[in-house]
């Protein structure tokens, strides 16, 4: 497919996060290519929302857990494109484990966790650093957690990870500049998606009361702020949480 648009690569676009970005990005001038890896049709319904908006959108099939498969996503674009401006590394994997329970978080469970929501995304911007740095304006959006900043969230191994991807942000700005700007959201609790109805329930209604704004986020607010990120030529290595204002995570 051609297009004289610039190209926007999200991933979990299926996620009820994803699917946010994918169309706010999709609306405002990218073509937006969204992954999935089981759900075919919340993907494809995405992009039709995309498409039957005058926009222009495909999904594609990826299990970010495989390298080979990351190689081969990002040799296809360069191929149909010949170019990538913009990485949303918002897929993730995660499964309630209270912190307590130690013998839960199995070896399998740890290495799932990160080489998903940590591997996946250092290894797609550096499959993809070529494209995303040819014309000096390139945009790497890191979908974090506010667990990643203090512990907390569905298991010690999805807040590990998602502190990992802080770190990472802030180590590939460095890495890719002056070429390509790395940036990072780090939502709480995100109303009304499947992720948050994983958290154990303590977990989910601290967040709520303690939020002094009164509301934690919205996917919608999530989207907006990668849209500014993307937008923007003068921020880079930054982490931003949107969480409705909680006290342990402001720095
Ligand atoms: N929701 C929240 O409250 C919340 C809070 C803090 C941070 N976040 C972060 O926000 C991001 C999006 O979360 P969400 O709520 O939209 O989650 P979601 O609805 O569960 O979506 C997760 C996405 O990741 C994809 N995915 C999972 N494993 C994958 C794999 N091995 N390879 C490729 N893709 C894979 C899923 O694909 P399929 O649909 O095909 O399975 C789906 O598109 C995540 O990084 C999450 O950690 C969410």
């Amino acid at each position: 497919m051609k297009t004289q648009k610039p190209i926007a690569l999200v991933t979990g676009a299926s996620g009820d996060i994803g699917g946010a970005i994918a169309k706010e990005l999709g609306a405002n001038g990218w073509h937006v290519i969204g992954t999935y890896v089981g759900a075919t049709d919340a993907a494809a319904a995405t992009v039709a929302v995309i498409n039957n908006a005058g926009g222009s959108a495909e999904a594609m099939q990826l299990d970010q857990r495989d390298p080979a498969a990351i190689d081969s996503l990002i040799a296809n674009i360069a191929s149909d494109y010949g170019r990538l401006d913009v990485l949303v590394n918002n897929a993730a994997w995660n499964i309630g484990i209270p912190f307590r329970r130690l013998d839960d978080l199995t070896a399998d469970i740890w290495d799932r966790v990160m080489e998903t929501n940590l591997r996946a995304p250092f290894l797609l911007a550096r499959s993809a650093a070529k494209l995303l740095s040819a014309d000096g304006g390139g945009h790497i959006v890191n979908i974090s957690s506010a667990g990643g900043i203090s512990p907390g969230s569905s298991s010690i191994a999805y807040s590990s990870s998602k502190a990992g991807l802080n770190h990472l942000t802030r180590c590939l700005a460095v890495a890719m500049s002056p070429d390509v700007a790395v940036n990072c959201i780090a939502p709480g609790l995100v109303e009304n998606t499947r992720m948050a109805a994983r958290l154990p329930d303590n977990v989910a209604e601290g967040a709520r009361q303690t939020a002094v704004l009164g509301r934690v986020g919205e996917a919608e607010d999530i989207a907006k702020q990668t849209l500014a990120f993307v937008q923007s030529t003068s921020v880079t290595g930054q982490t931003l949480v949107i969480d409705g204002g909680m006290p342990g995570a402001m720095r």
